[in-house]
C-alpha cells in the first residue's frame, strides 16, 4: 500500500508543527481499517521521549483479573493491583474501568507516542479490526496495527503473534507548566461527557478539550480513547462505568472492509462475549457466593444413615433449594425416598418395553417420565455427588429407592437417548442431529464440566466422559450423566492430582496420563470431551472408526485429528473428516474451529490441554457464532473458504 503511505508521510509533515503541542482527538477512527488519518496512526511524540503513562481498561469476562489485563496490555499485575486497589487474584466485575501503568515511549520511524504489547491470535475469523475494536477496545487502531505488523490483512491466522501499539501520550511543555505529569487514555462509555469525565478525575474539563483538540461543542462518542491530562496518579478507587443498560448495538463493522466475508464471525465473538458474560455472570453469583467460604467439608456419609434419617421423608423439594445457604442439609432432603413397589408400578414390573438400555429403564411417575437406573453395591459416591449438583446439563438425580441389595436411582428423563445412539447407531443416516444440534450439545457439554471442574462445591472430575453418557433431552440440549466414577478434586487451587492403580473407562477416551499412570486430574475429562468434540464433527467411532470408507482399525479418533490438521490443505482434509451426514451443511470455519479445540483437548502432554474453562469460552463463540450462520448461505461460506 505504497499510495496510502505516501499520502500518510505527507499529512504527517504538514501537521507536525500543530500535532507536536496536543494530542487530536480521534473519534471514532480507530476501528476504520480503510482510511488513513493521521491521529489514528497514534499520537505525534514532542521532546520527551519516554514517560510514565495510564490506559484504561474494561474489564470482561475474558479479562477480569489484574494479571489477565496486565498480561493483554503489557504492564505489571502488581502494578495494576496497586493503581486499582484490588488484590491479584480478585475477579472484577464486568465492566469495570481499570487503570493500568504503563511505559510511554516514542517509538520507531513513526515517532508515535505508544507503549507496546503482543497478543496472540487465539480465534479463527480474527481480525486487524477485531483486536483493534474487541479486544483492544480501541486502545489501538487498526490502520496502526497494519502498519506495524508484517501479516497481510486477510491472511491472520490462529498462532500469529501481533504487535499491538497502544495509544498513548507524554505531557507537552506546556502541560508540564501546568503541572500536569501524565496523560491517561480514557475510554469513554455511553452516556460520558468531557466535563462527567473531567469529575472523575477531579481536573478541569478545558484542560481536557485542550490536551485533545477539542473545542467545548465538540461532540465526544462512547468506544473512543480520549487523553486525559493528570496532576496526580489516577483515583485508585475502582471507577465504575455507566454501564450501559442494553448489550451495544451489534452493528457489523462498517469500516473493516477488509474483513466483510468474515463479519458473521466478528459479530458472532462479539455475540458470543456478551452472552458468555450474562451467562458467566449469573453463575458467577450464584457460585460464587458459595465458593467465598470453603465448602464444609462433610464426612462423606454413609448413605444408610442418610436414608434411616431421612426414610420416613417423602420430599418434593427441588433440586434448587441445594444453593441456598445450607446446601447439603436441603440437598439430601431434595431427594425423593421412593417405595420399591411404585418404581415396579412405574416401570412396568421392569418389563422388556420400559428398558431403554442396560439397566436403564423408562418409568412413569406421577405423569412425569423418568430413568430408573439399577445397581448393586455400593452407591454412595453418584449419590453423594448429584444430590448437590444443580445444573441445566447435568442430568439431575430426583430420588432413590433400595430394595434387596440393590439401589434404584431415580432420574430425570431425557427424551432423545444418549449421543452415542444419534452418532452411531445404523440407521444413523435416517436420524442425524444437524450441525446447530451438535455445537449446542458440545457447547453443553463443555458448560457442565465448566460448572463440575469450576464450580461444583466441592469441585468434581467426571472420569467417564463418552457420548454413551451424554444424553439428549426433548430440545436436543446434552446433559451430562452417570456419574458412578466420578470423583471429588481434592485441591482445587493447585490442581492437586491423584493416582489410582484402579484404571477402570473406555477405551478411546481415556486420557494416556490415566492410562499409563493412574493418574486423574480434571484434564482427563478434557482429553474425553475432546473426543467427543471429535465425534460430534466426524460422527466416527472413537476406536477403529472410518465406517464410511470402510477402514477398519485400531486407530484413535483422538490421533485421527492430528493427520487431520496438519500439513498442506488442512481445511480440505477437515472437509473429508466430517460427518458426511452432514451433507456439507456446515460452516467450514466454524467446523475448523472445533477440531483445533479438539486438537489441543486431546494432546498427549496434559499441561498442553486447555482448561475447561478456556474449551468452554471457544464453545461458546462457535456457539454464537452458529446462531448467526445461516445454512442457507452455504454456497457463499464454501466460496469464501476456498
Ligand atoms: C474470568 O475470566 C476467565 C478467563 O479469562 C473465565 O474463565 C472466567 O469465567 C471469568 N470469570 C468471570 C466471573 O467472568
Ligand atoms: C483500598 O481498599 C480497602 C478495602 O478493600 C480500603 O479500606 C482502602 O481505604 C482502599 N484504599 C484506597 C486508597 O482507596
Ligand atoms: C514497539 O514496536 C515497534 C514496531 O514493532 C518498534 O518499532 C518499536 O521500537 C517498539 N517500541 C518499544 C519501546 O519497544
Ligand atoms: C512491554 O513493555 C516494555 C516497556 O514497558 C517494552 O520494553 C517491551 O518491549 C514490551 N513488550 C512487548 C512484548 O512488546
Ligand atoms: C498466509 O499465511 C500462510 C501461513 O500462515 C503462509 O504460508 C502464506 O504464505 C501466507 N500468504 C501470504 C499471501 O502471505
Ligand atoms: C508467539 O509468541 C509465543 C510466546 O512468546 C511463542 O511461543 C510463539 O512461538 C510465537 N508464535 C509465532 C508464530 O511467532
Ligand atoms: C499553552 O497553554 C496556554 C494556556 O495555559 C495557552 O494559552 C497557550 O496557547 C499554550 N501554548 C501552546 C503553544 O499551545
Ligand atoms: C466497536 O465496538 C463497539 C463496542 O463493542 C461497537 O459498539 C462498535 O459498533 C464497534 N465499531 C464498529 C466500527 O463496528
Amino acid at each position: 500500500m505504497p499510495c496510502p503511505t505516501l499520502l500518510t508521510l505527507l499529512i504527517l509533515i504538514i501537521s507536525i508543527p500543530k500535532t507536536l503541542s496536543q494530542q487530536e482527538y480521534v473519534a471514532l477512527r480507530q476501528p476504520d481499517c480503510e482510511h488513513t488519518y493521521t491521529p489514528t496512526l497514534g499520537n505525534i511524540c514532542n521532546s520527551v521521549n519516554s514517560c510514565q503513562s495510564y490506559l484504561t481498561f474494561k474489564s470482561n469476562s475474558l479479562y477480569n483479573t489484574s494479571t489477565s489485563i496486565s498480561n493483554l496490555l503489557n504492564s505489571s499485575s502488581s502494578l495494576v493491583s496497586q493503581s486499582n486497589n484490588i488484590s491479584t487474584l480478585q475477579i472484577i466485575p464486568a465492566d469495570t474501568v481499570i487503570t493500568v501503568p504503563v511505559t510511554c515511549s516514542c517509538s520507531g520511524n513513526n515517532k508515535y507516542y505508544q507503549h507496546n504489547s503482543t497478543y496472540t491470535l487465539n480465534i479463527v475469523g480474527e481480525t486487524y479490526f477485531s483486536v483493534a475494536n474487541y479486544t483492544y477496545q480501541t486502545l489501538t487502531s487498526c490502520q496502526a496495527l497494519i502498519d506495524q505488523n508484517t501479516y497481510p490483512v486477510r491472511n491472520l491466522s490462529v498462532g500469529l503473534n501481533l504487535t499491538i501499539p497502544l495509544r498513548c501520550a507524554c505531557p507537552t511543555k506546556n502541560q508540564t507548566d501546568q503541572g500536569f505529569k501524565y496523560l491517561l487514555t480514557y475510554l469513554i462509555s455511553r452516556g460520558e461527557t468531557v466535563s462527567s469525565i473531567a469529575d472523575i478525575f477531579s481536573v478541569d474539563p478545558q484542560s481536557i478539550l485542550d490536551a485533545n483538540e477539542l473545542s467545548s461543542d465538540s461532540p465526544i462518542y462512547a468506544f473512543s480513547p480520549l487523553s486525559i491530562p493528570l496532576k496526580t496518579e489516577p483515583p485508585k478507587n475502582i471507577i465504575r462505568a455507566a454501564s450501559p443498560p442494553e448489550s451495544p448495538p451489534q452493528t457489523p463493522p462498517s469500516g473493516g472492509g477488509s474483513s466483510s466475508s468474515k463479519k458473521w464471525v466478528i459479530v458472532g465473538v462479539v455475540v458470543g462475549v456478551v452472552v458468555f458474560l450474562i451467562v458467566i455472570l449469573a453463575v458467577f453469583f450464584l457460585c460464587f457466593y458459595k465458593r467465598r467460604r470453603p465448602p464444609p467439608k462433610l464426612p462423606p456419609p454413609a448413605v444408610q444413615k442418610l436414608w434411616d434419617s431421612h426414610a420416613k421423608k417423602v420430599s418434593s423439594t427441588t433440586q434448587s433449594s441445594s444453593l441456598s445457604s445450607e446446601g447439603i442439609r436441603y440437598a439430601v432432603d431434595s431427594l425423593t425416598k421412593y417405595k420399591f413397589h411404585d418404581l415396579q408400578n412405574a416401570t412396568k414390573f421392569f418389563g422388556e418395553e420400559n428398558k431403554i438400555k442396560g439397566s436403564v429403564y423408562r418409568a412413569s411417575l406421577k405423569g412425569d417420565d423418568a430413568a430408573v437406573k439399577i445397581l448393586k453395591g455400593d452407591v454412595s459416591s453418584e449419590i453423594n455427588i448429584l444430590k448437590r449438583i444443580n445444573h441445566a446439563n447435568i442430568i439431575r438425580l430426583s430420588g432413590f429407592c433400595v430394595y434387596k441389595g440393590n439401589t434404584y436411582l431415580v432420574y430425570e428423563f431425557a427424551e432423545n437417548n444418549s449421543l452415542d445412539d444419534w452418532l452411531h447407531s445404523e440407521n444413523s443416516n435416517s436420524m442425524c442431529l444437524s450441525w446447530f444440534q451438535r455445537v449446542q450439545i458440545g457447547y453443553d457439554v463443555a458448560d457442565a464440566l465448566n460448572y463440575l471442574h469450576n464450580y461444583a462445591n466441592p469441585p468434581h472430575v467426571h472420569k467417564n466422559l463418552k457420548s454413551e453418557n451424554i444424553l439428549i433431552d426433548g430440545k436436543f440440549r446434552g446433559k451430562v450423566s452417570n456419574f458412578g466414577l466420578a470423583r471429588v478434586m481434592e485441591n482445587e487451587d493447585s490442581e492437586g492430582f491423584q493416582l489410582t492403580r484402579h484404571v477402570v473407562g473406555t477405551q478411546g477416551y481415556m486420557a494416556p496420563e490415566y492410562i499409563e499412570n493412574g493418574l486423574i486430574t480434571p484434564k482427563m475429562d478434557v482429553f474425553a470431551f475432546g473426543v467427543v468434540i471429535l465425534e460430534l464433527l466426524s460422527g466416527r467411532e472413537v476406536v477403529g472408526g472410518d465406517k464410511n470408507n470402510g477402514l477398519l482399525g485400531d486407530q484413535l479418533l483422538s490421533s485421527t485429528v492430528n493427520e487431520v490438521l496438519e500439513g498442506e490443505n488442512d481445511r480440505e482434509k477437515l472437509r473429508g473428516f466430517m460427518d458426511p451426514n452432514l451433507r456439507g451443511e456446515y460452516p467450514l470455519d466454524l467446523a475448523y474451529s472445533m477440531a483445533e479445540i479438539a486438537k489441543r483437548c486431546v494432546a498427549r502432554d496434559l499441561n498442553s490441554r486447555p482448561n475447561v474453562s478456556e474449551v468452554f469460552m471457544v464453545l461458546s463463540k462457535i456457539q454464537s457464532s452458529t446462531l448467526d450462520w445461516d445454512p442457507s448461505s452455504r454456497s457463499v461460506s464454501q466460496v469464501s473458504d476456498s
